[in-house]
């Protein structure tokens, strides 16, 4: 079965062609960073014109470059939720039109269920059941995964998700837009040693997760070496803080993850999300679970982040299972990822 993918549920228009015997046959992903970056966060509105403006250049462009023909498609698969709604619409309505004019099926895709699968497109995919770590910008979830559909919450975030720390803290240390990548790449020139700051959670049972204090804690301390700096901070300072939160995430998250696997007695940790991009987390991560006797799995960095190949394999894998929708859609900005049906596990 081959399945065109669209991704438009935040500030990345995502484009892919997904064949269930062939793999990946190519995705385009054009990001609008710079459209929100002088609003230092991603406005709605500008958010849903620009996918209108770019989603068919950037589906002509994916067919060209592939050479793939646009009849041997048998089905399209559209982010429907969790995000922003007119984002939503716009990914909807094209995915649910093309489906009715190519006369192949369409199906609403779970964004984080996308993330999720994510791993499943590289060479050594996760064998089921696993855990899973879902961290992006607006999710910090522990998950366990029996099987595509079959999902028990294990744990959350109660306040901000993961990223959305990440983009706070580094608008307080004043990086461009969009701060996570950016705090990330500073902090590998920072000293370790130099502040230390709190592992929110962690002395308490549970697999929840807080992260609202450390960005407090962040502009304390921030304030603290302004006053010492004479105003202005360093570059070097600013590394450093950069250094002291992103340890004191990934050693958060570490801590929660390994809790997770001893708790569900799991071998396999699968970590997915535009925060499993970051490098020092990708390694711990590793390292933890190759000391637990396991391992562990995540995307290439460009899959981790939104993209259109996550949601093309999450639809080809519910059409298989033999989803069927009707013509009408809705949006679905909040959607809870346990509400999903189960995909039959022979097509798993
Ligand atoms: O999955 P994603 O692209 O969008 C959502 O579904 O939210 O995740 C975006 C988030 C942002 O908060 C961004 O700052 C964070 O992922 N992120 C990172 C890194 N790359 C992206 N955070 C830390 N280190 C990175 N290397
Ligand atoms: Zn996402």
């Amino acid at each position: 079965m081959r399945v065109l993918g669209i991704e438009t549920s935040c500030d990345e228009t995502g484009v892919a062609l997904f064949d269930s015997d062939q793999g990946l046959l190519g995705h385009a992903v054009h990001s609008q960073t710079e459209i929100h970056a002088e609003f230092g966060g991603v406005v709605p509105e500008l958010a849903s014109r620009d996918h209108v403006r770019k989603v068919l250049p950037l589906l002509r462009g994916l067919f060209h470059e592939t050479g793939i023909e646009r009849q041997t498609i048998d089905g399209i698969a559209y982010t429907a939720g969790p995000g922003l709604v007119g984002a939503l619409l716009v990914g909807a309505a094209v995915g649910r039109s093309l489906a009715w004019a190519w006369k192949v099926p369409a199906v609403a895709v779970h964004h984080m269920e996308g993330h999720l699968l994510a791993p499943m497109l590289e060479s050594e995919p996760p064998a089921f059941p696993f855990v899973a770590l879902l961290v992006s910008g607006g999710h910090t979830q522990l998950v366990h995964v029996a099987g595509i559909g079959c999902y028990q919450l294990l744990g959350e975030s109660l306040d901000d998700a993961a990223g959305e720390a990440f983009d706070k803290t580094a608008k307080l240390l004043d990086l461009p837009y969009p701060g996570g990548p950016e705090l990330a790449k500073l902090a590998e020139s920072g000293n370790p040693d130099r502040y230390h700051f709190p592992r929110p959670m962690v002395d308490r049972p549970g697999l929840d997760f807080s992260f609202s204090g450390l960005k407090t804690f962040a502009l304390n301390t921030l304030q603290d070496a302004k006053e010492r700096e004479g105003g202005n901070l360093s570059a070097q300072t600013v590394a450093d803080l950069s250094r002291a939160f992103e340890d004191a995430v990934v050693d958060t998250l570490l801590i929660k993850c390994r809790r997770a696997v001893r708790q569900t007695n799991s071998k396999t940790l699968v970590m997915a999300g535009g925060v499993s991009a970051n490098r020092r987390l990708r390694r711990r991560i590793g390292e933890m679970m190759a000391k637990e006797g396991g391992a562990a799995y995540y995307p290439r960095p460009e899959l981790c982040t939104d993209n259109g190949a996550m949601i093309a394999y999450a639809g080809c894998q519910r059409l298989l299972g033999g989803t069927d929708e009707p013509l009408s859609f809705s949006a679905r900005p909040r959607w809870p990822m346990e509400s999903l049906e189960a995909v039959s596990s022979e097509t798993n």
